[in-house]
């Protein structure tokens, strides 16, 4: 079930994603060769308590997933496409691309966002891969108009990757967010024009493209979280909790 929001929730989620974002480019900016997943993750945690919220990932239980999410943030470093677990040995090293995945709960409501990050000088088609991305996310949320369906958002995207031949991760989608951290509807990041859910005014959905660079394939590692490319090429994920209006989508997740 679809849950629009109350004008005092949407308030409550707008304040939460401003914090959100206030935090993530703060730990964003840490990035650097030779600093480990789990000091950007500590990091995290301790911007969040400073606020008084809490992290909506640590201790997460995903549908059917064996072991609660073990820790803040998700940090996934190139071949990674999501959900990686920081860890003390995993040190960045100049040329990594690297995906920052936080959500926080503020006042009883969850936000949801994502960037990916160069550590020090990457390849132009890292550059590359990470601009289309982002881009991807923008022209996602800007189909995301009141009266259009969650389907005009999927084809948005994947018209726009489709020159680009980049893999489109498939078994993933966005999804709504605001009560729990995960909601209905599901937002794939492909589709058909004019199908799926319809989009109204005071629904708040993350839309969060995942692209490889290589085929779309990916693999559950035996850590029961991270998902890595099947065939080892990098990944890129941005994502942002938006607002559906009755004009332009509001981002929420926005300093
Ligand atoms: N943005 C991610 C997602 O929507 C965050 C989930 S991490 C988890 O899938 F640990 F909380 F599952
Ligand atoms: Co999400």
């Amino acid at each position: 079930m679809i849950i629009i929001k109350t004008p005092k929730e949407i308030e409550i989620m707008r304040e939460g994603g401003r914090r959100l974002a206030e935090v993530l480019h703060k730990v964003k900016i840490k990035v650097r060769p030779g600093i480990s997943t789990k000091e950007l993750d500590d990091y995290a945690f301790k911007l969040v308590k400073e606020i008084g919220d809490k992290p909506a990932f640590l201790d997460y239980r995903a549908e059917g997933a064996g072991r609660p999410y073990p820790a803040s943030l998700c940090v996934s470093v190139n071949d990674e496409v999501v959900h990686g677990i920081p860890k003390t040995e995993k040190i960045l090293k100049e040329g990594d691309i690297v995906s920052l995945d936080f959500g926080i709960e503020h006042r009883g409501l969850f936000t949801d966002m994502a960037v990916t990050v160069p550590v020090g000088i990457i390849s132009p088609a890292k550059e590359k891969l990470l601009r289309v991305t982002e881009e991807a996310l923008y022209i996602g949320i800007r189909a995301a108009a009141a009266g259009k369906r969650v389907g005009d958002i999927g084809y948005a995207i994947e018209t726009f990757i489709r020159p680009y031949k980049y893999g489109i991760v498939d078994v993933l989608s966005g999804h709504g967010v605001g009560r729990k951290l995960h909601e209905d509807p599901y937002v794939p990041n492909f589709g058909r024009k004019g199908a799926g859910e319809l989009l109204e005014p005071g629904m708040t959905i993350a839309i969060e493209p995942m692209l490889n660079m290589g085929g779309k394939s990916v693999i559950f590692d035996d850590d029961e979280w991270t998902f890595r490319t099947a065939d080892g090429k990098p990944s890129a994920h941005f994502e942002h909790t938006i607002l559906i209006t009755p004009g332009e989508p509001e981002i929420l997740t926005k300093i």
